[in-house]
This record gives C-alpha cells, sequence and structure tokens, in this order.
C-alpha cells in the first residue's frame, strides 16, 4: 500500500499539535529533521532576548539580579522544566553544560555511596557521558573505578561494588531507548544509585522520574527543549537525596548565603546548592523561550505523534528507498525508539550532504550514520514525506557522488 502526500496532509490536519509549529521560526524551504540536535527557533526568542539584553541589562544594568529576578532564573527554568520529565518543580534547576553537571552529579553519588567505588556504564554511552566518566575516575585515583559494559550486560554487572548506574536514556545513535524503570530498580535492588542523561528524550516523550524513582538525572536545553545554541543544560536530584547530596563545584551560587562572603562553603537547601557559577543570563532567555514552546502541551500526544512520526519515515524508507542498500540502524518497534531513526550507508557523509543541499536537514554520525529526528512541535507527517522524495531522487540521479558533498566539515 503507497501513502501519498495528500494522505500526510491529511495526518497533518488531524494533528492535535500542528498548532504548536506556529511558535517557531522555520524557513519555508527547509525540512528540519535535526531538532534532537539543536531545536528550532522559538518565534519570541529575538526579541525576548533583545529585551533583555537592551532594557534589562542595558537600562536596569546591575538593578536587574533583583529587579528582574535574573537571580531566580536557574529554579524558575527548573520548574518549567520538571513537568516534562515527570519530577517536582523543586527538584530541578538549571546551570552550566550537561558535561559539567555529569561531572557534579557523578561525583556527588561517589561521595554518597561510601564503600561502593564502581560506576557503572554501557559502552555506548554518548562519548561525553564516557569521558567525564573517565576525567572523574583519573582524577580520584583507586576512589572511582568506571565500568562500561555492553548494553545487554547491564543488568548482570550490577553487583555489590557499584555506586552508580549511570546512562543515557535515548542513545544518540540508534535511538534504543532504555527501560528507565526497570534499571532504576534493579540499580537499586543492588545498593546503587542510577543516573540517566535525559538530552535525547526530554522534550521528545513523557518522562516519570519522580514515578521511576529515579536518583539523578541531567539532560541538554538545545535539542528538544528549543533553548538554542550551547543553551544551558539542566540538573535533577530527587528530593530524598537534597539533604545528603554534596557536589564537587562548590562555588558561590550553591552557597546557602552568597552575599555574604564568609570564607567557608555552607551549600544551599535543596537544588540551589547544585549551581557553581554565576548564571549564563542571555542563554537562560532563550532557553526560558524554548520551555514556553511547550505551555498547554501534553507530553503523551508528543511521544504519540513521535513514534507515529518514525513509523511513517520508515514504511516510506522501505518504500521508497528499499533498494539502494540502507541498513536500518534504529528499532523498527517504535515502543523501543526514541525520536529518531537512523540507519547506515557506507556513502552516508555524501548523502547527507547532498540531501541537506536540497533543503532537507538531518545529520551524520561516524562512521557510517544517517540520523534524523523529529520534534513532534513542529515536524509534520508532509516534511517526511518530502524527505523521502528528496531522498529516493537523490540517490536515484546519484548526485551525492559530485566532490562537493565528499568534503567534511568540522561539525557533521
Ligand atoms: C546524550 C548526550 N549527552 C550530552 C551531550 C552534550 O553535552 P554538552 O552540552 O555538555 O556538550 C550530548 C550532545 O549531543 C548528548 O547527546
Amino acid at each position: 500500500m503507497s501513502v501519498t502526500l495528500a494522505d500526510c496532509s491529511a495526518m497533518d490536519a488531524r494533528d492535535t499539535l500542528a498548532h504548536a509549529r506556529a511558535r517557531f521560526s522555520i524557513p519555508a524551504d527547509v525540512i528540519y529533521l535535526d531538532g534532537n540536535s539543536l531545536g528550532a527557533l522559538p518565534k519570541s526568542a529575538p526579541a525576548r532576548v533583545a529585551d533583555v539584553t537592551e532594557r534589562e541589562w542595558g537600562e536596569d544594568l546591575i538593578r536587574s539580579w533583583n529587579k528582574n529576578d535574573w537571580i531566580g532564573m536557574p529554579a524558575r527554568l527548573g520548574a518549567r522544566i520538571a513537568p516534562l520529565i515527570g519530577a517536582a518543580p523543586d527538584e530541578v534547576t538549571v546551570a552550566d553544560s550537561t558535561s559539567v553537571n555529569l561531572f557534579k552529579l557523578a561525583a556527588a553519588a561517589i561521595g554518597m555511596q561510601k564503600l561502593r567505588r564502581v560506576i557503572l556504564t554501557e559502552r555506548a554511552n554518548f562519548p561525553t557521558d564516557l569521558y567525564v566518566l573517565q576525567g572523574l575516575e583519573a582524577l580520584l585515583g583507586g576512589a572511582v573505578a568506571l565500568r562500561m559494559v555492553e548494553r545487554d550486560a547491564l543488568e548482570t554487572a550490577l553487583d555489590r561494588d557499584v555506586a552508580l548506574l549511570a546512562l543515557t536514556h535515548t542513545d544518540f545513535k540508534s535511538g534504543a531507548i532504555h527501560d528507565m524503570r526497570a534499571l532504576t530498580t534493579a540499580a537499586h535492588k543492588a545498593g546503587a544509585l542510577a543516573l540517566w542523561d535525559l538530552s535525547h528524550s526530554a522534550g521528545a516523550m513523557d518522562l516519570h522520574l519522580d514515578a521511576d524513582e529515579v536518583d539523578l538525572a541531567i539532560g541538554c536545553g538545545y535539542k528538544y527543549l528549543n533553548g538554542g545554541p550551547g543553551a544551558p543544560s539542566y540538573i535533577h536530584v530527587a528530593r530524598k537525596h537534597h539533604d545528603a547530596i554534596r557536589q564537587p563545584l562548590s562555588g558561590w551560587m550553591g552557597h546557602a548565603a552568597p552575599f555574604d562572603f564568609g570564607e567557608h562553603y555552607r551549600p544551599a537547601e535543596g537544588m540551589t546548592r547544585m549551581l557553581c557559577g554565576t548564571p549564563a543570563v542571555l542563554s537562560m532567555v532563550a532557553l526560558e523561550e524554548g520551555l514556553k514552546t511547550f505551555d498547554g502541551i501534553d507530553m503523551g500526544a508528543v511521544r504519540t505523534k513521535s513514534k507515529a512520526l518514525g513509523d511513517l519515515f520508515l514504511a516510506l524508507l522501505d518504500m521508497r528507498c528499499g533498494q539502494f542498500g540502507f541498513e536500518i540502524a534504529c528499532s523498527r518497534a517504535s515502543t523501543h525508539r526514541g525520536s529518531q531513526v537512523s540507519f547506515r550507508h557506507r556513502h552516508g557523509y555524501a548523502i547527507m550532504q547532498a540531501l541537506i543541499g536540497q533543503g532537507v536537514i538531518g545529520d551524520f554520525r561516524a562512521p557510517d550514520v544517517l540520523r534524523f529526528g523529529f520534534a513532534p512541535l513542529y515536524t509534520r507527517y508532509a516534511d517526511i514525506w518530502l524527505a523521502l522524495e528528496r531522498l529516493a531522487a537523490i540517490m536515484e540521479a546519484g548526485t551525492w557522488r559530485e566532490d562537493r558533498f565528499q568534503v567534511r566539515a568540522a561539525v557533521t
């Protein structure tokens, strides 16, 4: 059975999230399937950033920390992220980058675990997660041992030495989703804490951190949360750990009374102690506008649409591109797949460049993976149809063979 553009347009007409696309500025000639790398621009962001720059910074100057509540931004944005990940507003704050927040939480978890010293993760975790954990291991000498295992060996590797299970919920390449509840429960049974990197999950699906009894979490602000390039990251700590947790980057913004300027560090109550230095106000403001794009949005509906977009992509890939030697690199079962599809081709880089040349933006992950992400707030079913039409045309004509598509840029 074939699927036509008219069928896809009819799906868009029935889509209960279709109205949210008007919250974004997306160039008319672009089909954007890379919201898992950098979310699209919220329409409200430029004016808000300009206002904060010109009025709050330009006119109110230093008074803005109080007058315009710049100082409250980490907690205020955290409270906006909380419902998207199934946490309470006082369990989330916003600061620093995901890499830095992982360092803070992993070190804090080791500190909370006394006799245990192993951090367990999977070999295919996102590289920055591996590198940060390796850095912590190097820093703490014998006090931490990183154990990297294959995905299917995680549960058996959860022995009584494991202090922390640190995983990324949705795999950046394959889009495979871990069972957060099952693995968190297994970690707890083994006496370990569970830390989840939600970078490829939050904003694309409903998450239930509190119900799943997750201890710690982090994630990117610039992907599905639409916070803009290099947007700050968020940190979640379950309330039951708030009193015990101590993080090593004990800067003044995490102090109980930063403006007392005392000699000794005393951690603030609650999530404030997870902060280190001064918030990046202009970036925070852009992220706040990104988070507003979720106002009134049902995350269950987001997940349902995300699965349908992925299923449609794979069905059309089979139909239109079955003969071109693509090897599916993601799960065909939408329940096991995040909001992306990926497939392999030996010439994946050049093919993606040729596709981008046709206005369809996805990305490439070495060595050979083509990756397409679906942001349910703005991706349309018709976008998927057009993307596959253009991919088929590129493959049929062999345009990807042109020299200009072979040149590797610094960022893929
Ligand atoms: C799972 C995951 N964690 C972390 C990061 C990046 O962290 P940072 O914002 O510190 O560069 C990424 C970036 O793509 C990611 O996919």
